[in-house]
């Protein structure tokens, strides 16, 4: 089979990518992994590689930050001037895109452009918020791929309502399930809870926020914080550069501990150890089901409502004092227990069948 190259360039891509990676090396297919550079510090990019046994990408397009015009075109011009020469080199299977990012967006444009055949991976997934850049990247990326790899039913049900079907819609399962099985004893070995806090499992609240909506809106942002700070119990808050960015003038509580970025292994263990999770992230909402640990969402809806059957999840937006009441509900149904699926290799012969 001819080789697939594979693009990432943010945080949960890293995660996702080397799940099928893995499955890719095992059944034996050549994969090229390009990194667009979207996340670049050490703590947002290298660190996950180490962690995820990931070899080093074999290029890196160092699009850094930016608007996201600038951004997502700087990742079609690098991808573009790679994939072409690639392409000169010798012929390329496919190109497989993953989540939501501007990355996903600009590799995919450039694929459907050069006619190479694309996958995304995580596709189908909606919130039905145009005004979310993510939901832009779905909808186009879903629009322009060749095989739509989906994680739920609800996933293949909203392509079928734009007119997507066919054999070109997949449903593979979760990965990003996959990858919390996977390392999560991994984690319990090479990140334990005591190296991490000095606070007992159950003790604390393990909070993130980095979605633009709520950073980039101070008004948003000190509710957030506000709420967080009433909780009556320590908040760990890893926090994302672009959120530190915003923190200006926002009083915080001392109850709440604002450290550096966690890795993907100390997440797993900070949340599996926690008593709630309080996030605006689509993978933390999802890990915290998976581990049995209620969650308080800060956005107004979610892509993963099955999260919020039985009271696992509950979608506060901004709202600091809805974030309180939130954060003592239990959950009426009992917590999720799932067999680990085999979403990576399933995709990796589904690439072979198709591409091979
Ligand atoms: C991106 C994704 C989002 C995903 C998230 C995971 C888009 C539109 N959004 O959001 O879906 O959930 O990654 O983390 O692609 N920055 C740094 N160092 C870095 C990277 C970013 O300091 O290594 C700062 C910069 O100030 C930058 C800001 O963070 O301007 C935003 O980064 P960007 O990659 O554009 O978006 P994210 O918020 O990370």
């Amino acid at each position: 089979m001819n080789p697939i190259i594979s693009v990432v360039g943010a945080r949960p891509q890293f995660v996702k990518a080397a799940i099928v990676s893995r499955a890719l090396a095992l059944a034996g297919v050549e994969e090229r992994l390009v990194h667009t550079g979207q996340h670049y510090d050490a703590a947002m990019s290298d660190v996950f590689f180490d962690e995820l046994g990931m070899a080093p990408p074999a290029v890196n397009l160092a699009v850094g930050s930016g608007r996201h015009g600038a951004q997502t075109a700087r990742t079609m011009e690098g991808f573009e001037a790679y994939l072409v020469g690639a392409m000169e080199a010798g012929p390329i299977a496919g190109v497989v895109v993953y989540g939501d990012t501007n990355a996903t967006l600009g590799a995919a444009l450039v694929a459907a452009k050069l006619a190479v055949p694309l996958a995304h991976v995580e596709a189908g997934l909606r919130s039905f918020v145009r005004a979310m850049p993510e939901e832009i990247n779905r909808v186009v990326t879903d629009r322009l791929s060749d095989l739509c790899l989906c994680p739920t039913e609800a996933a293949v049900a909203h392509l079928a309502a734009e007119g997507i079907a066919g054999d070109g819609v997949v449903l593979c399962g979760d990965v990003m399930l996959e990858a919390t099985r996977t390392y999560a004893d991994e984690a319990a070995a090479r990140a334990p809870l005591a190296a991490l806090t000095g606070h007992g499992a159950g003790d604390y609240v393990l909070a993130t926020v980095h979605r633009a909506a709520n950073t980039d809106d101070p008004a948003r942002l000190a509710a957030i914080l506000g709420g967080l700070g009433r909780l009556g119990r320590p908040v760990l808050l890893p926090l994302h550069p672009r959120t530190r960015a915003c923190l200006g003038g926002i009083a915080i509580a001392p109850t709440v501990e604002i450290r550096d970025p966690a890795t993907y292994l100390e997440m797993l263990t900070l949340t599996r150890s926690a008593a709630r999770v309080v996030t605006d992230s689509g993978g933390l909402q999802k890990e915290a089901f998976w581990l049995g640990v209620p969650c308080v969402t800060l956005r107004e809806e979610t892509e993963w409502t099955e999260t919020l059957v039985g009271g696992w999840n509950h979608l506060v937006g901004a709202d600091g004092d809805a974030l309180v009441r939130a954060a003592v509900l239990a959950p009426t149904t009992p917590a999720f227990a799932e067999p680990t699926p085999t979403v990576g290799a399933d995709i990796a012969r589904l690439l072979v069948e198709r591409w091979g």
